[in-house]
């Protein structure tokens, strides 16, 4: 495959590939290195990845652009903790990805990461607010008090206080 993701650096001019070969930056918020992807297809081996090595700072906005196809998405899943590469070393605010088990990476994933999705991916019969208030819910820490607090405090911050409807209707007024 030509078609490579390409990082959009909004902040500095970093490039994907030149920025690892210093010293480690304590900043960084996620380091790649030498990350590989490959899936089995019926048809053969399919390299989605192929040698990554990228460090991004913490606090930097960043894209990542590309043709369909040219990996985007299998770089997300590897950077969220969702999927793991065929190779290569992934940390995220200096852990090291390759040696958690599930429970670390779905914590990980539940405290520290945060997917917004093209399509919205929302449970239909959950009101808006249920539909926030659903993954902590996993917190233990933060009591049900603390949760309706956090609730509406995001709620208010996007305008969708005081909006009661479900999240599928809200979903498809939004459609219309
Ligand atoms: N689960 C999978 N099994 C087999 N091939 C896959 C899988 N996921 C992605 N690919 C292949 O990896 C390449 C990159 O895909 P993807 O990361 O989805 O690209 P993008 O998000 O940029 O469109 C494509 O050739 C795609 O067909
Ligand atoms: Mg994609």
């Amino acid at each position: 495959m030509n078609a490579v993701p390409t990082l959009v650096h909004t902040s500095r001019n970093l490039s994907g590939h030149d920025s690892v070969a210093g010293l480690p930056h304590d900043d960084s918020i996620i380091r790649l290195q030498d990350v590989h992807r490959t899936f089995g297809t019926d048809r053969g081996a399919c390299t989605a990845l192929r040698a990554i090595t990228l460090d991004i700072p913490r606090g930097d906005l960043i894209a990542v652009v590309g043709p369909s196809g040219s990996g985007k998405t299998s770089l997300l899943n590897i950077m969220g903790g969702i999927d793991k590469p065929s190779r290569g070393s992934v940390r995220v605010e200096n852990q090291d990805l390759m040696t958690m088990g599930e429970a670390r990476l779905s914590d990980l994933r539940l405290r520290r990461i945060g997917f917004v999705f093209q399509d919205a991916r929302l449970i239909p019969v959950l009101t808006v607010a249920e539909s926030v208030e659903f993954p902590l819910l996993f917190r233990s820490e933060i009591s049900s008090v603390e949760r309706k607090r956090k609730v509406s405090r995001v709620l208010e911050r996007v305008g969708l206080a005081d909006k009661h409807e479900s999240a599928g209707n809200a979903l498809r007024r939004r459609g219309l």
